[in-house]
């Protein structure tokens, strides 16, 4: 479980200055959270910004291209780069995607895997690997897809379930995710996705904005604020999870100025506090 719990915002450059000029004990954000991979090499003002915010809120440290799922051998010296930036942040919790970046090379792309008890197997005995170099359990996030990988022999909340079984690892649930696939794949809908997902692994949430292409077609871009239904996907698992999980608002794209997004952080802190008191 992680150390920390609340309302966290993704920490991007863009939002540094403005977060550091937040008053001394404003209390509207409490945890950050950045992809390791995009801070590993970088200096100068940014860094300095970044290592000042690691010092006013948690860290929460979420992987991008680790390819849990991919066939490539995993890459045990980004893996070390990644510890070693966890222990300089004091950074407890890692999650990564159940997904794929690509095959003899490396997409900046999270790629669907086939929902197949092979790929059950093998992407459980990798993230075992990573567990054990990190030295911790880490999360696995469900992704947003738009290609149904073909052969498939079971659904995506059964798939991520038995993952996170053979794996032993715990479960990061992005509510956008499940509801973007619902709308474009029409498989598992948004409720029964949270009714049958091994909710005692959930250590931690994400919620996002997405766009609409069309009305059967949405794009997970973190570039719109949250949708309303989204919201409401998210209270429902918030009633539902045995413990409390620290959730992100992830936003990307298209940053308006940071009050607006903590409005949106401080909507996420009233419906954990409602689920709380329920
Ligand atoms: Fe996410």
């Amino acid at each position: 479980m992680s150390a920390f719990w609340g309302a966290g915002l993704g920490y991007r450059r863009s939002l540094g200055s403005a977060m550091a000029a937040l008053p001394p004990g404003d209390a509207s954000i409490d945890f950050i959270e950045v992809a390791p991979e995009n801070w590993l090499h970088v200096g100068g003002a940014a860094r300095r910004l970044f290592d000042a915010a690691c010092e006013r809120w948690p860290l929460a440290c979420h992987g991008l291209s680790l390819s849990l799922g991919g066939h490539d051998p995993l890459d045990m010296s980004l893996l070390a780069e990644i510890r070693a930036f966890m222990a300089r942040y004091g950074c407890s919790f890692f999650s990564e995607h159940l997904s794929y970046c690509g095959h003899n090379g490396r997409f900046y792309d999270l790629l669907p895997l086939a929902f197949t008890t092979e790929n059950v197997r093998h992407t459980a005995a990798r993230i075992r690997q990573t567990q054990d170099f990190l030295g911790q359990r880490i999360a696995i996030e469900n992704t947003s897809y738009y290609l149904h990988a073909p052969h498939s022999e079971m659904d995506e909340v059964d798939f991520l379930n038995a993952v996170a079984r053979e794996a032993d690892c715990n479960i990061h649930l992005d509510v956008n995710n499940i509801y973007v696939n619902a709308v474009n794949h029409g498989h598992v809908a948004p409720r029964a996705f949270i009714d049958r997902v091994d909710l005692t692994r959930v250590v931690y949430l994400h919620i996002a904005g997405h766009d609409a292409e069309n009305p059967r077609l949405l794009i997970d871009t973190h570039g719109e604020a949250v949708q309303d239904d989204v919201w409401d996907v998210y209270a429902y698992a918030c009633a539902r999870l045995p413990s409390h999980c620290p959730t992100l608002l992830e936003r990307d794209f298209n940053l308006p100025p940071l009050p607006e997004l903590l409005d949106e952080v401080a909507r996420i802190r009233s419906i954990q506090q409602g689920a709380k008191s329920e």
